[in-house]
């Protein structure tokens, strides 16, 4: 969940690469934070509760040590306050950790009867009690460390120091990222890319149940004992593209990004008229129906992909959030594909969702973002989205990337069914060429979106509608607006809302209304009527092939009309912009919401 780092080497500036890595993983969300790091003969602890600010305000920062580990902590067991803060420190180990011991209550029973008390409420503190008891049992750091797996239960990743061995840095990892970076003289662990990419681009990421022992010169690997092949990867990613590059804010670049990031995630798969298409992607046909499982925004873009696959490729498809999927009576089919979607890779429900049905004997397919992710390396088959390192924790760039590569899904389904004529073809790779720059053209509408934010800044509710691929879109709009503006809002299928939820609407309460698919868009303009007919201000995102309901929208944003496989692409833009543009007039932390985590590696 939040952000480990690691580091041991030549240089006597640990303290500087501890706190600036921690930095570097800020932007995950976290409530306090705190280093280990060796001087003057011991490990010293520093922390503090709230931000990076506190902890560094308590540091010093010319302390020279050639060994340490950092945390930035969201909690979960335990208040966000100094005493929970990582590192813990028991006897002779002192550990920083991402995850949930869910066994952690019977562990410290156990441990207390053994003789030893804790000063803190958390999961992780155990873990350093369990080590330093396993420890004066076996004096084998290595060893211990290996021995945790079989003691602990749920998701851990850890940094560990040991009084005895004071030159070597050790990890574990269990469900949760942990990557090595390694350098001459100088090497880290950290739980994501941008704590040490400013360091090395070389790296290893660790696989579930490895541990290690890293030393200035020497990183090794084991697993069940064996020492593994050190499988030496190059980031993909370079600073610049982990820096703002004059955008005031990460979330204003990745939304101004998807035009670069739509091209970079279709154009391997629609050279040759969709030649490549169809050699790249698995073949589909198999597959009697679809099962979609993914959380948060994943899951709203599997809700579009829904419609698409559905109405081009004539397939059903079945869509869940994996927080409930993984815990209901499963009916899976024998010949269902189960497809998840992950920006991260390392989303805990999703990963839990994605082993139960390969558990099941179900053919899996991730559509990730990062590459060599836990969920990347789990799935049967991966298609990556191209949408670059993604800062901001409310995405936006990820997910218009995964709806684009389930619309080319759709796609490849629906030409190896023979389900699409050839005009519409032509007439698709037309629209195809004209996303980037039609998604550039919205862009440029920030005063109207500025306007339609300032119109509703005042309201404390607001709803978002439309039917279908339109309602899919409103769950997205709806979620970036709570997510980053803290303003409650509700996305209601249109056609629900005279079923109770109408009676909410009154004078000025501010609607978005979606209306894109010209099939359904009488319907969804009869809902616009009703509640405009109870004083609602109808905010209406459409195109010139809806019918003009001008005279019911009090605001409207008129996107282009493309293809439908494509046109939630465009209109998911303003949602995106007038989020943006409300948390901005509101003062709100837009790159880190309260209480948010780019990456939920926790249940
Ligand atoms: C997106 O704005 C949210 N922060 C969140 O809903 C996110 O989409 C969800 O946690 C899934 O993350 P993933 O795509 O990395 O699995
Ligand atoms: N479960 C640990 C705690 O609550 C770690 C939380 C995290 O991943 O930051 O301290």
């Amino acid at each position: 969940m939040c952000g480990i780092v690691g580091y041991v080497g030549n240089d006597d500036n640990c303290v500087r690469v501890l706190i600036n890595g921690l930095k570097r993983l800020d932007y995950r969300g976290y409530d306090s934070s705190g280093i280990a790091y060796f001087n003057n003969g011991k490990f010293n602890i520093i922390k503090e509760e709230g931000k990076l600010t506190n902890l560094i305000s308590k540091v010093n920062l010319d302390s020279k040590s050639n060994i340490g580990i950092g945390h930035t902590r969201w909690a979960t067991h335990g208040a966000a306050n100094k005493q929970n803060a990582h590192p813990h420190k028991m006897g002779k180990f002192t550990i920083v950790h991402n995850g949930i011991i869910e066994n952690y209550d019977e562990l410290k029973k156990d441990l207390i009867k053994k003789g030893y008390k804790f000063k803190s409420d958390t999961d992780t503190e155990v873990i350093s009690a369990l080590l330093d008891y396993l420890y004066s049992k076996e004096n084998d750091v290595l060893k211990v460390v290996q021995k945790l797996n079989f003691f602990l239960k749920g998701s851990y990743a850890l940094g560990i120091l040991c009084d005895d061995d004071k030159d070597a840095l050790y990890a574990l990892k269990k469900n949760s990222p942990l990557i090595i970076g390694v350098s001459d003289g100088k090497n880290y662990i950290a739980s994501d890319v941008p704590a040490i990419l400013n360091k090395t681009k070389k790296y290893v990421a660790l696989e579930d149940d490895c541990y290690a022992k890293i030393t200035k010169d020497d990183v090794k690997i084991f697993k069940d004992g064996k020492n593994l092949d050190l499988n030496v990867k190059e980031f993909e990613y370079d600073d610049a593209s982990i820096s703002k590059q004059g955008y005031e804010h990460f979330m204003l670049k990745e939304i101004n990004e998807q035009p670069e990031v739509f091209k970079k995630t279709t154009n391997p798969y629609l050279k040759n008229n969709f030649e490549w298409l169809l050699k790249k992607m698995p073949d589909f046909t198999k597959y009697k129906c679809i099962r979609i499982v993914a959380c948060g925004s994943a899951t709203h873009a599997g809700l579009i992909g829904k419609q698409m696959i559905e109405k081009y490729a004539n397939c059903e498809v079945n869509v869940e959030t994996a927080s409930e999927f993984r815990y209901r009576k499963q009916f899976l089919k024998d010949d269902e594909l189960v497809i998840v979607i992950s920006q991260s890779g390392e989303t805990a429900d999703t990963l839990e969702a994605l082993k139960i049905a390969k558990d099941n004997g179900n053919d899996t397919l991730g559509i990730i973002n990062e590459k060599g992710s836990t969920i990347a390396r789990e799935a049967k088959m991966v298609l990556y989205t191209e949408a670059g390192k993604e800062i901001a924790v409310a995405t936006t760039k990820a997910y218009s990337a995964q709806v684009a590569m389930l619309s080319l899904i759709a796609l490849n389904l629906s030409l190896k069914k023979d389900l699409i004529d050839k005009k519409e073809i032509k007439e698709l790779l037309k629209d195809v060429k004209k996303i980037p720059d039609y998604m550039q053209e919205l862009l440029s509408n920030k005063e109207l979106y500025r306007k339609i934010a300032n119109d509703i800044k005042d309201y404390n509710d607001v709803f978002f509608i439309g039917r279908e691929v339109d309602y899919a879109l409103a769950q997205e709009g709806s979620l970036k607006l709570k997510e980053i503006s803290y303003t409650h809002s509700e996305a209601y299928a249109a056609g629900e809302l005279k079923h109770g939820t109408i009676s909410l609407i009154d004078e000025g309460t501010p609607v978005v209304a979606i209306v894109t698919d010209d099939e359904i868009a009488p319907k969804t303009i009869s809902n616009i009527k009703e509640v405009k007919s109870r004083g609602a201000h109808v905010i209406g995102i459409t195109n010139d092939s809806c019918s003009d309901a001008s005279d019911y929208y009090d605001e409207l944003i008129k996107i282009p009309k493309v293809n439908d496989l494509f046109q939630p692409l465009l209109a998911i833009i303003p949602l995106q912009m007038i989020a943006y543009e409300l948390a901005k007039l509101k003062g709100c932390n837009i790159d880190k919401p309260k209480n948010l985590a780019k990456s939920v590696t926790v249940e």
